[in-house]
């Protein structure tokens, strides 16, 4: 094996009950590159990367694994070898605990110790020398809850990189960070290159392949299909290879013609439920029609969220304003009550709102419809299937079947879960926050044309959105919001990203 390859996965096979996760995988990892890996969703790039942290240990995949040129045989779950060995993973999930330091967080588990205590000073010392060394902005003593999600984000970094690390992998680490938390991220991974650190990189958002990695593999279905420097290809080549044809365009068209004015906000402002002193809506307006899709822009903070769990009666305290549905006020005081006016949510945190993680695929999908089956005390399964095969069906929901646990499912696969759970609702107006985080560009389509078809079958739609080229792409009309108020509301015909940004950032209002 040649000196400048660390790793050399060697035709590794992963079957799960009922599905080959991956099939005679062959890449070769060069060192001190960024190594980007990119795939649908499901096609099992997580899979390989906790196979090489040590979630799935040596002997439950066929295959060999070189590093360093020998082989690698991960058998602690813990992921403790792996970390041993110099391989540090960020998972695609954050798995921080809330209510301790960045310092603790970081030593976690493997604290320095001096006569049988933890030496407070050292570790305390140590987090800071990590922190320097790759550049990371943030206080060693900080609480990791009150810390952004980008914040969070390098204190996974730091965590990972405490001991040292040869190989960093990161599993979609940009996908719920900001514009400006992506650019220290890329920044950071330069630094890592400087210092020699191989880095494998996954991630939806195809731009960053070709900004920060030096080769890309393309997995399909579990197989290798190409492996090249990141120059070889395109945007629409890595497409072609990804989704297995030709994708000319990133939306369906459509024959939307919203109608009449449905519904209606009127300077709301609410108080944040746990700290009554802060405002978290500050006059938020708008109005929805039959048939419309409303896009909501706005930087981190600005309230997007805030608004529509208000809006459902999950979130604020309401102190003033107007909410109305076809002509009468709402007065909505909790979730059930917004369904019951006809309004549905697809939540922005999959893991934490919308899933039932060890319930059935099929079960989650039919949850917030359990009435639509149940007759008589009794759930009508056969009914429940056949809703939740179709609605599979038409996400694309790949799973080796229905009632296999939600949790092994891959992430993006969960996301559309939770998506096909709330269409089922039939919704006279339904509200999704970020419908497609982290899911790949095919699945995306099939997303935006469902949206496409509910919208011209009359349901009104509110989506919000980071990607503003999905905004545009997707809204008849686009409210920006800056700082808990409505900062404008543009049609899509006068729509452009300067435009919006400069509405969003309070420089235009
Ligand atoms: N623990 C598990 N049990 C059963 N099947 C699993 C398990 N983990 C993953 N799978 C299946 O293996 C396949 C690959 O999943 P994987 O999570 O590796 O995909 P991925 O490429 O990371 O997708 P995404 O982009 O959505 O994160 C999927 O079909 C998934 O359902
Ligand atoms: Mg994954």
């Amino acid at each position: 094996m040649a000196d400048d390859i660390i790793l050399d996965i060697r035709n590794v096979t992963k079957k799960f009950p009922g599905i080959v996760a991956l099939s005679d995988v062959s890449i070769q990892i060069q060192r001190g590159k960024i190594h980007g890996l990119c795939g649908e969703n499901g096609a099992g790039k997580s899979t390989l990367m906790k196979i090489l942290s040590g979630v799935y240990p040596y002997g439950s995949y066929e295959g060999t694994i070189l590093y360093e040129n020998r082989e690698l045989k991960l058998e602690d779950r813990s992921i403790r070898q792996a970390i041993e060995e110099g391989i540090a993973i960020v998972y695609q999930e954050l798995t921080l605990v809330p209510g301790m330091t960045v310092g603790e967080n970081i030593f976690l588990g493997k604290e320095p110790m001096e006569n049988g205590v933890i030496d407070w000073d050292k570790l305390y010392a140590e987090t800071r020398q990590i922190l320097e060394k790759y550049k990371l902005d943030v206080p060693p003593h900080a609480i990791v809850k009150n810390l952004g999600v980008g914040k969070m984000q390098m204190v996974e970094i730091a965590k990972a990189l405490s001991e040292n690390a040869k190989i960093l992998i990161l599993d979609e680490p940009t996908s719920a960070l900001s514009k400006a938390e992506i650019d220290k991220l890329m920044a950071i991974l330069e630094t890592l290159r400087e210092h020699g650190v191989t880095c494998i990189y996954i991630t939806h958002k195809l731009e960053e392949f070709f900004r920060i990695t030096d080769n890309v593999t393309i997995l399909r279905d579990g197989k290798t299909i190409i492996t090249e420097p990141t120059h070889v290809f395109n945007l629409e080549k890595l497409v072609k290879y990804m989704v297995g044809r030709e994708m000319k365009e990133r939306f369906p068209p459509n024959k939307r013609q919203p109608g009449e004015v449905i519904f209606q906000v009127e300077n709301l402002v609410a108080n944040d439920p746990n700290d009554t002193g802060r405002k978290i809506l500050n006059g938020a307006s708008f109005d929805l029609r039959k048939g419309e899709i409303l896009g909501i822009a706005g930087l981190m903070g600005s309230g997007r969220t805030e608004l529509v769990t208000t809006i459902f009666g999950e979130y604020g305290n309401i102190i003033s304003g107007t909410v109305m549905l076809n002509g009468r006020p709402l007065n909505i005081k909790s979730a059930r009550d917004a369904m019951s006016n006809g309004i549905s949510l697809v939540p922005e945190d999959r893991k934490g709102q919308g899933l039932v993680l060890i319930q059935p695929i099929l079960r989650n999908i039919s949850l917030a419809n359990l009435d639509q089956f149940a007759s008589f005390f009794r759930i009508d399964q056969d009914a429940e299937l056949a809703a939740s095969t179709q609605q599979s069906k038409n996400l694309a929901i790949k799973a080796s079947n229905l009632h296999a646990r939600v949790d092994s499912l891959s992430g993006g696969n969960q996301q559309k879960v939770v998506i096909a759970k709330w269409l089922l609702t039939n919704p006279q107006i339904l509200i999704m926050d970020d419908p497609t985080r982290g899911v790949d560009v095919g699945a995306k389509f099939e997303i935006y044309k469902l949206m496409n078809e509910l919208a011209e079958k009359g349901v009104s739609i509110i989506m919000i959105s980071s990607e503003l080229e999905e905004v545009i792409g997707m809204s008849d009309r686009i409210m920006v919001m800056h700082q808990g108020h409505t900062g404008g509301i543009l049609d899509v015909k006068d729509a452009t990203q300067e435009k919006i940004m400069a509405i969003a950032t309070g420089i235009e209002a």
